[in-house]
C-alpha cells in the first residue's frame, strides 16, 4: 500500500503513521524527520533547511522532491510506504505524477486550528527515530525518556507558539489545496486516482487510530 497522510501541523500524522507502519509492515517516511536529521548532521541540505524550518516556512520544492525520490527508490519501499508530510504543495503532487508514482490512498486527518497549539507545545520527540510523545496525552513510560532506547526526548525548535501559528497559516495557504486536488484527481494524469479518506483527528490517540484502521480496512 502506498499511502499519503495529509493534515495540518499537529493533526497527528506522525503518531498515526507509526501505527499504520506497524500494521502493514511498511516504512513511514516523514520529510520533516528527514530534514531534522539533515539539520542535526549539518549536511548541505540541513544547512539550507535550518532557518526555513525554524521560521515555519516550507523548504523549496526541488530540494524536497529530490529527497523523496531517492528515499522511495530504496528496497524497503518495494512493498509500499507511508508519506507523512509530502506532498505539501501542488508542484510536489505534480512531481509524483511526473515520476509515475501512484498513490493508493490519501488519508486526511482533520483537526481544528485551536486544538493544534496545545498539542504542539506539549510534544516530545526522540530525535534518532522520530518517535512522537506528548507530555499529557501520550506520555513516555518514564518522563522525558524514549520507551524503546531509554535515550532523552527533546522539544522541536519549531514548536514555539508563534511559529506553530505561522505553520498553520502556511498549511492553509499551500497544503490545503491538495485536498481538492486528490478528491478531483486529474483524469489526464495517466495514473489511477487514489482513494481519499477523511478521518477526524479529534479524540484520544487510540480513538483516532481505531478510525484510521476502520477506514483502511473498508477500502475496496
Ligand atoms: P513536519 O515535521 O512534517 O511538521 P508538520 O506537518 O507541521 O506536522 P507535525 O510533525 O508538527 O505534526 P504531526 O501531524 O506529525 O503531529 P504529531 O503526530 O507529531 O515538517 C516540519 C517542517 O519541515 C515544515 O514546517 C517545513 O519547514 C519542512 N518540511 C517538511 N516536509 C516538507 C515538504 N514536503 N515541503 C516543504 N517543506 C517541508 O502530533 C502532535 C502532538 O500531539 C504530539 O505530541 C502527539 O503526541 C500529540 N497527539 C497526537 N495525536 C493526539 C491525540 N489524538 N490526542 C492528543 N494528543 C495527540
Ligand atoms: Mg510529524
Amino acid at each position: 500500500m502506498r499511502l499519503m497522510i495529509l493534515g495540518c501541523p499537529g493533526a497527528g500524522k506522525g503518531t498515526q503513521s507509526q501505527f499504520i507502519a506497524s500494521d502493514y509492515a511498511i516504512p513511514s517516511i516523514s520529510t520533516g524527520e528527514m530534514l531534522r536529521q539533515a539539520v542535526t548532521a549539518g549536511s548541505e541540505l540541513g544547512q539550507k533547511a535550518k532557518s526555513i524550518m525554524q521560521a515555519g516556512q516550507l523548504v523549496p520544492d526541488d530540494l524536497i522532491i529530490a529527497l523523496v525520490k531517492v528515499r522511495i527508490a530504496q528496497a524497503d519501499c518495494a512493498k509500499g510506504f507511508i508519506l507523512d508530510g509530502f506532498p505539501r504543495t501542488l508542484p510536489q503532487a505534480q512531481a509524483l505524477i511526473d515520476a509515475k508514482i501512484a498513490l493508493d490512498v490519501v488519508l486526511e486527518l482533520s483537526l481544528d486550528d485551536e486544538e493544534i497549539v496545545h498539542r504542539m507545545t506539549g510534544r516530545l520527540v526522540h530525535p534518532a527515530s522520530g518517535r512522537v510523545y506528548h507530555r499529557d496525552f501520550n506520555p513516555p513510560k518514564q518522563a522525558n525518556v524514549d520507551d524503546l532506547t531509554g535515550e532523552p526526548l527533546i522539544q522541536r525548535e519549531d514548536d514555539q507558539e508563534s511559529t506553530v501559528r505561522h505553520r498553520i497559516e502556511v498549511y492553509h495557504a499551500q497544503t490545503k489545496p491538495l485536498i481538492d486536488f486528490y478528491q478531483h484527481f486529474p483524469v489526464d494524469a495517466g495514473l489511477p486516482a487514489p482513494q481519499f479518506y477523511r478521518v477526524s483527528g479529534l479524540g484520544t490517540v487510540e480513538e483516532v487510530a481505531a478510525r484510521v484502521r476502520a477506514s483502511l480496512k473498508n477500502r475496496g
